[in-house]
């Protein structure tokens, strides 16, 4: 029996998007935006939306926008009902803001900072205006985080829901559903900037990717066949001493093949998620014997182990 919660969490995204003079893309694998709800007093969930999208402009306007018949409360008829009756069947949830450019521009890659957006969230023709707090995080070049810093509260009433949870409490059986509803929204966000991807190298900041470290550590037991993280140190591959950040084929005295060295890929979270899940299918011909990891937490795993220990 989750509801109007969601609307809040679109409206966090598009607010902690802009960080710099360039347009940015949300990255949907990488981002989660998830609502909380309370029935009967006792009984705490947490629903999400899998179907997001959304860019930031230049100028530092976000636009998200929530496929709301994405909604994930893991029980399939509640996913309906909440479709049919809170969201009314209304298809998408937009939310907007607009984001100060200039707090945002000269972010090195690996700092943070919290930003305050004022967001517009429209569900079904209500809209919601909302502030929230956001923290943002430059993980590469070309990749951004933005999550909210605290939970943002949407009540149920402002987001013209409230009949619709009736319904689902009447449904249910249920003597009661909280009528406010925390939102958190983790968001990453990429830019198609040409002029980004070619910028140099920088060191990336640790909290790149969501990923555990420790279990990242074991994952790597098997890129260890291969890859050193020592400097210069190469074996059958190259060492992977500050591969994150770097331009593909980057170190000295390994011998690339063609194909990757002439990718132009630059390794930041986005494209080693890629490139660990088909490494032939990403780069056809390039020479690394490995069929890929096949587990999505596997892949941010071990790319949360790199950023913390192939810093270069
Ligand atoms: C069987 C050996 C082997 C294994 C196992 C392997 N790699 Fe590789 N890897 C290579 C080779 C060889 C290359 C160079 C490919 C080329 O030049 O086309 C490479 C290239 C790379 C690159 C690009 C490096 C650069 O400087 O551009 C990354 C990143 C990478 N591997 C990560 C990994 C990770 C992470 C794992 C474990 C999940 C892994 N590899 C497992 C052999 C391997």
């Amino acid at each position: 029996m989750k509801l109007p919660l969601k609307a809040v969490t679109i409206a966090s995204v598009i607010v902690a998007a802009p960080v710099l003079a360039e347009s940015w893309t949300l990255v949907p694998e990488n981002s989660h935006l998830a609502y909380g709800t309370i029935k009967k007093d006792t009984v705490g969930e947490v629903n999400s939306f899998t179907n997001l999208r959304g860019h930031v402009s230049p100028d530092g306007k976000a636009e998200i926008e929530i496929d709301l018949s994405s909604v994930e409360t893991n029980i399939d008829i509640r996913n309906e009902r909440m479709i049919e009756h809170v969201f009314r069947k209304a298809g998408a949830a937009s939310l907007t803001a607009k984001f100060d450019m200039e707090e945002l521009s000269g972010l090195e890659v690996g700092g943070t900072t919290t930003v305050d957006a004022e967001s517009v969230l429209s569900l079904s023709g209500t809209k919601v205006a909302f502030d929230a707090e956001m923290f943002v995080a430059r993980l590469s070049e070309t990749s951004v985080m933005v999550s909210t810093n605290d939970m943002v509260f949407i009540s149920t009433e402002d987001a013209g829901v409230n009949v619709g949870v009736d319904k689902l409490m009447e449904l249910a059986g249920l003597s009661g559903i909280t009528r406010t509803v925390p939102v958190t929204a983790r968001l990453v966000f990429k830019t198609d900037d040409k002029k980004a991807e070619a910028a140099p190298a920088s060191p990336v900041s640790v909290a790149t990717v969501d990923g555990d470290i420790k279990a990242g550590k074991k994952v790597f037991r098997k890129c260890k066949a291969c890859h050193q993280l020592k400097p210069d140190r190469h074996t059958v591959g190259p060492s992977l001493h500050g591969v994150i950040g770097a331009t593909a084929g980057r170190a000295d005295g390994f011998r690339y093949s063609a194909q990757l060295q002439e990718s132009g890929i630059v390794w930041t979270a986005e494209t080693l998620v890629a490139f660990l899940a088909d490494p032939n299918g990403t780069i056809p011909g390039n020479k690394m014997q490995f069929p890929g990891l096949k587990n999505d937490e596997d892949i941010s795993n071990v790319i949360a182990y790199l950023q913390l220990e192939a810093q270069g």
